[in-house]
């Protein structure tokens, strides 16, 4: 495995935030320049993703927590806030299990911790064959339409074609291998009671994909989490209300000292 590419912004408590699926760290762009005064914004590109090619047939996301437990290592990073969006939140709850002890807070944005049911995994191999045969830029349309909230669409129209051309410059062969990755996870909410670090749930009213109440089940398990429904945000809330999102990680920051 090469290393994988990662931006990073700041100083001071790492914080590692991790991209859903199929984007790539530019997903964090007003969390790497809005939070560089209280953290060391570190954001990976996951392997197959933005500037970290190499796929394989399946990347699990257990392969990803461990390329993210690496790329602290080459860092020299004992412990970090570990956080992530949607894929990145499977990415971040596989990383909790096999490295508890190397993380010193969690963040999980729109995400959700059960497995797959038998009907969402045949749709991550369509959508990994669509991919190898259809190609990024031919499914960015249709993988973007469920992304934003309706408010978000009406009143920042740009993060559409922002949001199209990232999916659309993704290799195909990483988003069919982590596609078929994320339909082997298993199911990781009895993994959360024993989670003990300052934790944040957030996530947006308007998210199509998962829906709050995803959220809530979580937040109510994590014994030190606040949740956070960010309104009119949609399955992006990092990107969508990035003012929102940063006070809310500034907080957990604070809680973790
Ligand atoms: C994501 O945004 O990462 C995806 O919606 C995750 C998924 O398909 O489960």
């Amino acid at each position: 495995m090469k290393k994988l590419y990662h931006a990073e912004a700041g100083h001071g408590m790492p914080l590692v935030l991790i991209h859903g699926f199929p984007l790539d760290h530019t997903l964090w762009h007003h969390q790497l320049a809005g939070l560089r005064d209280v953290a060391r914004v570190i954001a990976p590109d996951l392997r197959g993703f933005g500037k970290s090619p190499e796929a394989r047939r399946a990347v699990t996301m257990e392969q990803h927590a461990c390329d993210v437990a690496h790329l602290l290592d080459r860092l020299g990073l004992e412990r970090a806030v570990i956080g992530g969006l949607s894929m990145g939140g499977y990415v971040a709850l596989a990383f909790a299990e096999l490295f508890p002890e190397r993380m010193a807070g969690l963040i999980l944005c729109n995400t959700r911790a059960v497995a797959d049911a038998d009907s969402a995994k045949k749709t991550r191999e369509t959508v990994a064959r669509r991919a190898l045969q259809e190609g990024m830029t031919a499914l960015a349309p249709i993988l973007v339409q469920p992304l934003l909230s309706d408010r978000t669409r009406k009143a920042q129209p740009g993060l559409i074609g922002f949001m199209e051309a990232m999916i659309g410059r993704q290799d195909p062969a990483g988003v069919a291998a982590s596609s078929r990755g994320m339909a082997a996870r298993p199911d990781r909410m009895g993994l959360l009671h024993g989670i003990k670090v300052p934790s944040l749930v957030v996530t947006g009213s308007g998210d199509r994909l998962m829906a709050p109440a995803e959220s809530e089940a979580m937040a109510a398990r994590l014994p030190n989490a606040k949740l956070v429904v960010i309104p009119g945000a949609g399955h992006l809330s990092n990107l969508e209300m990035p003012e929102a999102f940063n006070k809310e990680v500034r907080e957990l920051l604070g809680r973790i000292g």
